[in-house]
């Protein structure tokens, strides 16, 4: 088994799966539609230019189901193996909920955006606009410039994801790197388990079923997060 040491240079990455618990619907399940929508109707800049409405709609949902869910004891794990690491310790996800902050994780890198943000195409600003009187909204003006139409702080499809430079030296200087809940079919997220590994970092899954990048674990721990990460960090910090 890989062991871990409270001076372990430690990376996690994140997706859909470690939140499936908490009743966030993850995105390939469903017959390749997220919540009923096909992803290119919601989640690219074509969409967004081809009908603001439609998407600002559905991203209007997706922040307003923040306030219906809770993390779970997945998130609750990953947060406690912050604590015992601290500086050593990265936590890169490609979730757009605010469940691992709640749950207690201090720095996190949301790499495809934040669902509480949205963001000014006229000046850049960037904004946390959380809660019930700002997900009724039809539409919400800049308040820096006054651009009528905020857009979601989310990467869509064709976009570069945030924090790529911080992402790659944790990624490139970890000993351990720990894919949780992501079917490994988006990329660069896909690909961080390559440049970790080639940099000889143990790798290690969990996950309902094996993902694409499955050949790179060491170590392959098959079923649901909240159920096997309580487990996985008692055993590594005790
Ligand atoms: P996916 O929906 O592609 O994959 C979720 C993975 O989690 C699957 O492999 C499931 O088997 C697994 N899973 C489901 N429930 C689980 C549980 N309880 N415990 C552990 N694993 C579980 O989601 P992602 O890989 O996160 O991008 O998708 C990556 C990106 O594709 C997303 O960030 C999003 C999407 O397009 C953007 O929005 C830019």
């Amino acid at each position: 088994m890989v062991s871990i040491n409270s001076s372990s240079r430690v990376v996690i990455l994140t997706g859909a799966g470690v939140s499936a618990e908490s009743g966030v619907r993850t995105f390939r399940d469903n017959d390749g539609l997220w919540e009923d929508h096909r992803v290119e109707d919601v989640a690219t800049p074509h969409a967004w230019v081809n009908d603001q409405r439609l998407v600002w709609r559905f991203y209007q949902e997706r922040r307003r189901q923040l306030l219906s869910v809770d993390p779970n004891p997945g998130h609750l794990a990953i947060a406690k193996l912050e604590q015992y690491l601290g500086e050593s310790f990265t936590l890169i996800t490609q979730n757009v909920d605010d469940l691992h902050e709640r749950g207690g994780s201090k720095n996190v890198i949301h790499m495809h955006g934040e669902l509480a943000k949205l963001r000014c195409e006229m000046c850049n600003h960037v904004g946390v606009y959380q809660g019930q009187n700002h997900y009724d909204r039809e539409f919400i003006p800049c308040s820096d410039c006054g651009h009528e139409t905020l857009r979601p702080h989310i990467v869509w499809f064709g976009e570069i994801p945030f924090e790529m430079a911080k992402i790659q030296e944790a990624v490139s200087t970890c000993e351990v790197f720990i894919s949780i809940g992501t079917s490994g079919h988006v990329y660069p997220a896909a690909g961080l388990i390559e440049i970790a590994k080639s940099n000889a970092a143990r790798c290690i899954g969990v996950n309902l079923e094996p993902p694409l990048n499955a050949r790179y674990f060491d170590e392959f721990f098959q079923g649901k997060a909240g159920e096997i990460l309580p487990q996985l960090v008692q055993k590594w910090i005790s």
